[in-house]
């Protein structure tokens, strides 16, 4: 089947029509005309790959990466770079369109990789000890690619993969690993190896410096990917704000609470995972900031806690005179059940991929924070959030996009909401 490639769609697909249906193309360029083969059918969506390429679009490049195609973790390095970025930016336009229901988006700018390749610090490579392969999944499989040379990897984690191929030929690698996770810090990288039962965290840590800011972690641990476009995105998502009370959510190791904790007089970060918080809590007083509190908890589980602390706070001192032994009686409650009892300034939250869970929505919509920054890796479940979020009364500011993931169609974007 013949068809012509109309624009890129969230998720990276080629956007095609024939024959009454709708195609969704892999590896595609806008503008290309192209023979394509149907891999799989749902419903009137046809999910295909090129066979042959009839008229590259002029957009298209020869992707460098000789495993691209194969290997399941670059899908873009087909299109140049500006039509990488573009692509980006129409995406992101997309998702609010259509889930957020946005019939006027304001206009944003994609802030550029300074580096579109060896840009990866952190990455996890999948290990197959029987087949003595090393690398990512292939594309839509779990069989590992073996991959010598990663086009996007820093240098030093090149280096890294070298050395365990080298360990993996040598038969030197624990036979039970079945994936390797590395971090590169500012002078060493930390590797951790993924064995059934349990991780290893081989106790290496290492720090990485950024807008003079420290972070001590390790390569279990969460981290952006690009740190050339990290001081951009920090300052995108914190600008001037500063005030009373800040909370944060989904904290990690302290990327944005550490610059919080400087703006404003008291912060509450929320992360779940233990060894993430405990890393959160050093770096915070390796700077002697001592205004933020680190709650290790599920964002849903806190936030449900937050509300009933309130609600029962509202409940209690509803009226307008109190007297001298409620407000000390209220003292005691705002600080044993509702950690936010006062109004909060800026209300910021990084969810994992998936979003935030509509009880988390509903939390936030309890909260009432006077301002939101949400930071988000991707495009579609950051508008069916925002939805919500309107809903609730919120209007949307600004949005900034930042291409965190060059060769990827992932994208990181940030919108800033005012409360009702
Ligand atoms: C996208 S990362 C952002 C971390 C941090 N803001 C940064 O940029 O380094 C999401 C973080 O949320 C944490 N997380 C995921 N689900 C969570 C949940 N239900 N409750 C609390 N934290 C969660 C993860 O452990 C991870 O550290």
């Amino acid at each position: 089947m013949e068809v012509t490639i109309e624009r890129i769609l969230p998720g990276g697909f080629g956007l095609a029509h024939a024959a009454g249906k709708t195609l969704m193309v892999s590896l595609a360029a806008t503008g290309d005309r192209v023979r394509v083969r149907i891999d799989r059918e749902k419903g009137a969506v046809c999910f295909a790959s090129i066979v042959e390429i009839i008229e590259p679009s002029a957009q298209r490049i020869e992707p460098p990466c000789p495993y691209f195609g194969r290997c399941g973790g670059c899908d873009f390095q087909q299109m140049n770079y500006q039509a990488q970025l573009d692509a980006k930016v129409a995406i992101v336009r997309d998702c609010l369109h259509r889930i957020a229901k946005i019939s006027d988006i304001p206009q944003f700018q994609i802030t550029a990789a300074p580096n579109d390749w060896h840009y990866r610090s952190r990455a996890q490579w999948q290990y197959d000890a029987e087949q003595k392969r090393l690398g990512y999944y292939e594309s839509g499989s779990r069989r590992v690619c073996d991959v010598a040379e990663c086009a996007v990897l820093a240098p030093e984690l090149q280096k890294e993969l070298d050395n365990l191929r080298r360990q993996m030929q040598e038969d030197a690698l624990p036979a039970d690993a079945r994936y390797f996770r590395a971090v590169a810090g500012d002078k060493v990288v930390a590797v951790s190896a993924g064995v059934r039962n349990p991780t290893v965290r081989e106790g290496a840590e290492i720090r990485r410096t950024i807008n003079s800011e420290t972070y001590t972690l390790d390569a279990e641990s969460f981290f952006q990917t690009n740190e050339y476009l990290l001081p951009e995105l920090i300052h995108a998502a914190l600008g001037n704000a500063s005030g009373d009370l800040a909370v944060e959510l989904y904290s990690g190791v302290g990327l944005f609470t550490l610059p919080l904790a400087r703006r404003f007089k008291r912060v509450i970060a929320v992360e779940d995972n233990r060894a993430a918080a405990a890393f959160a809590r050093r770096n915070l007083a390796h700077a002697s900031l001592t205004n933020t509190e680190v709650e290790t908890a599920d964002v849903a589980s806190w936030i449900n806690l937050e509300c009933g602390g309130k609600a029962q706070r509202r409940r209690r001192f509803g009226s307008e005179h109190q007297s001298v032994a409620r407000r000390e009686d209220e003292q005691e409650i705002q600080s044993s059940v509702s950690a936010t009892a006062r109004q909060i300034d800026f209300l910021l939250l990084d969810p994992p991929r998936v979003g935030a869970e509509s009880r988390v929505i509903n939390g936030i919509l309890q909260l009432r924070p006077k301002r939101i920054c949400y930071v988000s890796c991707d495009p579609a479940t950051l508008a069916r959030d925002l939805r919500k979020l309107f809903a609730g009364g919120y209007s949307l500011d600004s949005l900034a996009a930042f291409d965190m993931f060059p060769q990827t169609h992932h994208v990181e974007t940030i919108a800033h909401l005012t409360g009702p």
